[in-house]
């Protein structure tokens, strides 16, 4: 956004290079707030924001005693999650961006973001929030400027990425930033020029999330909610930085990061993409089962991986801290995520009990006789609303899980053995299959899908396509970016991690779960880890490569024959009508499709029809 005159006081840090100042004081000359104020990260700095939020009722702070140090945010009821529909790839070509992203032509988008963003911090504070994605002085790291009006950005920010002087040091000694503008959208001036008081979370109904691929911007109005507004989530760690890692050769994916060391002290490192509700956080925090394994946690939900000195492919957490959803977690489903929500937490949209903690739904198995809910109102078991939003959070420093590896900053990253796609799928998909080669990986990773559990999302029991669980993530076309990951096996050859498909969710024909899931999928990983260390064989399937009789671990589960026979099933017919549906699926995307995924399909249709032929 050009702006040509600078009036607005910028207070810089004497450091912040000439570049840095006058685009905050271009954006404050746009946004007109009535205060700067450049963060530094401190704790003296977080204390303060959170007194001044409590003061104005942004905050609720919780009981000392029960929950040190944390507190509890209640969003408008209009601004809950993220927005897709309001998310915008501005790349100068509609065709960069692909059939799976909204597209706007970027100068008409800076159009409307100028008319939106003026004056829209009339009142207000305007935060800088210099950040680091990534350990400070890693080659992996990438550094970032978000301006922002919310001060819950601020605190949030603080958890979510490393905020502060050193990332400004970092800028001051040459490094290259995202610029990132977020905006709450309710200035403190109302369309008349008449003062309007503060409301408890500021938000406006009109909502875009853009990005601009090839000038490396964001811009985010009208959401004060998650990866809509802490900029170096989805927008800077997934969408831009997955252009700028197809421009560097590198990979930004959605993906959690694992440490896994087995019973010979072997270690190994594990990365997986999941589509929302496939208990990522659960496996992020896996507490295994089987004797003698140890699983540590290196991130929760972003990985940016590349290949190291050794030809090896190593990744790091870009994040410093977890935006989780609170409901579902229990000492039962993740212990480990549970502890690490003692103390110094954020809640946002989770309900508050009489003595001043939080609660939400599958916390305990009873509710509490009386709370406050989401909303802030009285809430009663049994009165027919659930008491706290189903995407409730948590936002939490990654530092606060006892699961957490010694190694999850190390600036060079860990070397990845593996690499899992996991899906829901009641059918078809087996417990665990393992890809023939790199490009049938990335055709299995191209084709993720879940199904759909609620009507809200279309017909149930459809597939919801989600490739790579980076459907709503991508920077730029989709059917490019399957063809970058091409690229990079070729970059990595016989030294890339082995590709997996996992299924924790099979049913059988009565709607039963198959699997028990949970700390037991560790029996899956066990396998994978053991088939990369050469120890096991496996068997030639449709789906992949699935293990060999009696080499699942099943030992102390009760799992009978049966069950486990139907884990692994490949009906032929139906894998022949989800070929159908991907050939369909790839459609969209035209002539962009990568050869290479073209012909997997076909080795796929290949494989069904020697099954086939078999049996007749
Ligand atoms: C998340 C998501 O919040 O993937 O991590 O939606
Ligand atoms: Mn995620």
């Amino acid at each position: 956004m050009v702006v040509d005159s600078i009036t607005a006081p910028s207070n810089a840090p004497a450091n912040a290079p000439e570049d840095l100042v006058a685009w905050v004081a271009g954006v404050a000359e746009l946004t007109q707030p009535d205060r700067i104020q450049w963060c530094d990260g401190s704790e003296a700095e977080r204390d303060r924001l959170y007194a001044e939020m409590v003061d104005a009722g942004m905050l609720v702070a919780l009981n000392p005693e029960l929950r040190p140090g944390s507190y509890l945010a209640r969003s408008a009821a209009s601004d809950v999650a993220r927005v897709e529909g309001r998310t915008y790839i501005c790349s100068e070509r509609e065709e960069d961006a692909g059939p799976t992203n909204n597209w706007a032509e970027p100068a008409a988008m800076k159009r409307t973001l100028a008319s939106l963003f003026a004056g829209s911090m009339r009142g207000r504070t305007m935060y800088v929030i210099p950040f680091s994605m990534g350990p400070l002085g890693s080659e992996l790291s990438r550094i970032g400027v978000e301006i922002s009006d919310s001060p819950y950005v601020v605190v949030n920010m603080r958890m979510t990425t490393r905020m502060g002087t050193p990332a400004l040091d970092a800028i001051a000694a040459g490094a290259v930033w995202v610029p990132a503008v977020h905006s709450m959208g309710y200035p403190l001036v109302d369309a008349d020029g008449e003062p309007r008081p503060d409301v408890a979370w500021p938000c406006n109904e009109v909502k875009y999330i853009t990005h601009f691929p090839e000038t490396h911007e964001i811009w985010s109005f009208g959401s004060g909610y998650g990866g809509n507004a802490l900029l170096g989530k989805k927008c800077y760690a997934l969408r831009i930085a997955s252009v700028l890692a197809r421009e560097e050769g590198w990979l930004a994916e959605h993906m959690l990061i694992l440490r896994i060391t087995g019973p010979d002290g072997r270690v190994f490192h594990l990365t997986a993409a999941f589509p929302s509700a496939c208990g990522k956080t659960n496996l992020a925090m896996l507490r295994p089962t089987i004797p003698g394994w140890k699983v540590e946690t290196i991130g929760d939900d972003i990985a940016w991986m590349r290949p190291g000195a050794d030809g090896r492919l190593y990744a790091i957490n870009p994040e410093y801290g977890f935006f989780g959803v609170a409901p579902g977690t229990s000492e039962q489903t993740n212990p480990t995520c549970l502890h690490a929500l003692a103390h110094d937490t954020i809640f946002t949209n989770v309900a508050l009990t009489d003595d001043g903690d939080v609660w939400w739904e599958g916390l305990t198995p009873e509710p509490p006789a009386h709370l406050i809910d989401w909303e802030g109102l009285d809430w009663t078991p049994g009165c027919g609303r659930p008491a706290s939003h189903p995407n409730g959070r948590f936002t939490v420093q990654a530092e606060q899980a006892e699961s957490i590896a010694a190694e999850w900053e190390d600036p060079t990253g860990v070397p990845i053995d593996v690499i899992l796609f996991g899906g829901r799928r009641a059918h078809n998909v087996p417990l665990i299959s393992e890809s023939y080669n790199w490009s049938h990986g990335v055709f299995v990773g191209a084709t993720v899908s879940s199904e759909q559990t609620a009507a809200a999302e279309g017909l149930v029991g459809a597939l919801r396509r989600d490739p790579f669980a980076m459907l709503p993530f991508c920077g730029y076309n989709m059917a490019d970016y399957w063809g970058h990951w091409l690229h990079m096996g070729e970059v990595l050859g016989d030294a890339a991690p082995r590709i997996f498909q996992v299924n924790w969710f099979r049913k059988d024909e009565s709607g039963r779960w198959l699997w028990p899931g949970f700390g037991e999928n560790s029996r899956a990983i066990e396998w994978a880890l053991r088939r990369v260390a050469g120890e096991l064989g496996a068997v030639d399937a449709i789906s992949g490569r699935i293990p060999a009789s009696g080499d699942l671990n099943t030992e102390g589960i009760d799992i009978s024959e049966a069950d486990l026979a139907a884990l692994f099933a490949l009906d032929p017919e139906a894998w022949s009508a989800e070929a159908d549906l991907t050939e369909e699926y790839f459609a969209q995307f035209g002539a962009k499709v990568p050869e290479a995924l073209k012909q997997e399909l076909w080795n796929l249709r290949e494989r069904i029809a020697a099954v086939q032929d078999a049996a007749e």
